[in-house]
């Protein structure tokens, strides 16, 4: 892989991924994509990986958006291809076994804002800056951004941000939720390592099962998510985990760790 970095923590239970273009503040090329779609086939297959992290190279840009060198010249088609690509990828991310932390260590720009959007947490520098600019480059935002900044932040602020094309500032983005913490950019890493570590302290079974339950239940009727809820409930007392857990509970003790059996 060129243009991705991956670091796997077995021991700490925590992989890093980092898109690595600095040069063009790690813009979304096609080499891009796909090196971190192999990343992402790495971390899945390594099952000592409880949280991942994806951040950027650098200290200005988490990534600036799709390649708009490499897009400007497609056709209708390719288009589309190059649309299907970047969302079955970034709806992997979104369904990735594991949470998934974006370190937003500056510009979250189209693709890049679309990329930490489609992560479960986001945690952002106070350089960061969100924006989809894509209606001032002739186009709509193809990665997902109509879809998940409409679901994520309410959907008046979503349609301004996209129509406007405005930048959003930390602040701002804090207070829309659109990030869950904002932290001086030398500290960015330690702490979304800390939260990383925090979640992969707790049963991983037990995590990856919340995150189902609330992804699946975000897109249905409150009936059908409360099933999948129970679903993925009951499925938990199916594991070591759960038993070891509330055993060290009723005997007062502590799980060290957890088996992720
Ligand atoms: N695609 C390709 N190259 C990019 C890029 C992008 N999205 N963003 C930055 N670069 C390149 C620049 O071309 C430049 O390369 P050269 O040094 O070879 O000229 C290098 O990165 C540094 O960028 P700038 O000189 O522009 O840096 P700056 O500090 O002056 O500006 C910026 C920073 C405001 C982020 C500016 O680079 C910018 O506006 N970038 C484009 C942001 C954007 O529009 N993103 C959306 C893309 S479309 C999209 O993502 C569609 C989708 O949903 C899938």
């Amino acid at each position: 892989m060129n243009t991705v970095l991956l670091d796997m923590h077995c021991d700490e239970n925590v992989a890093l991924i980092t898109i690595n273009r600095p040069q063009a503040l790690n813009a979304l090329s096609s080499e891009v994509l796909e090196d971190l779609n192999n990343a992402l086939a790495q971390v899945c297959a390594n099952k000592d990986i409880y949280a991942l992290i994806i951040t950027g190279a650098g200290e200005k840009s988490f990534v600036a958006g799709a390649d708009i060198a490499e897009m400007k010249d497609k056709n209708i088609d390719e288009a589309a291809a190059y649309g299907r690509l970047g969302n079955q990828i970034f709806t992997r991310v979104e369904n990735f076994r594991c949470p998934v932390i974006a370190a937003v260590n500056g510009f979250a720009l189209g693709g890049g804002c679309e990329l930490a959007m489609a992560c479960d947490i986001r945690i952002a520098s106070s350089n960061a800056r969100f924006a989809q600019p894509e209606a001032g480059l002739g186009i709509t935002p193809g990665f997902g951004g109509t879809q998940r900044l409409a679901r994520l932040i309410p959907v008046g602020v979503a349609k301004e941000m996209i129509y406007t094309c405005r930048q959003v500032k930390v602040e701002e983005a804090l207070s829309l939720g659109l990030v869950n913490k904002v932290v001086e950019q030398e500290a960015l890493m330690a702490e979304a390592i800390k939260m990383a570590k925090r979640i992969a302290s707790n049963a991983p079974i037990a995590v990856a099962n919340c995150k189902t339950a609330i992804n699946k239940g975000l897109q249905t009727d409150i009936d059908s998510a409360i099933n999948i809820e129970v679903k993925q409930f009951s499925e938990c007392f199916a594991s070591e985990d759960q038993k070891t857990a509330m055993n060290a509970f009723v005997n007062k003790e502590k799980v060290e760790k957890f088996a992720n059996k």
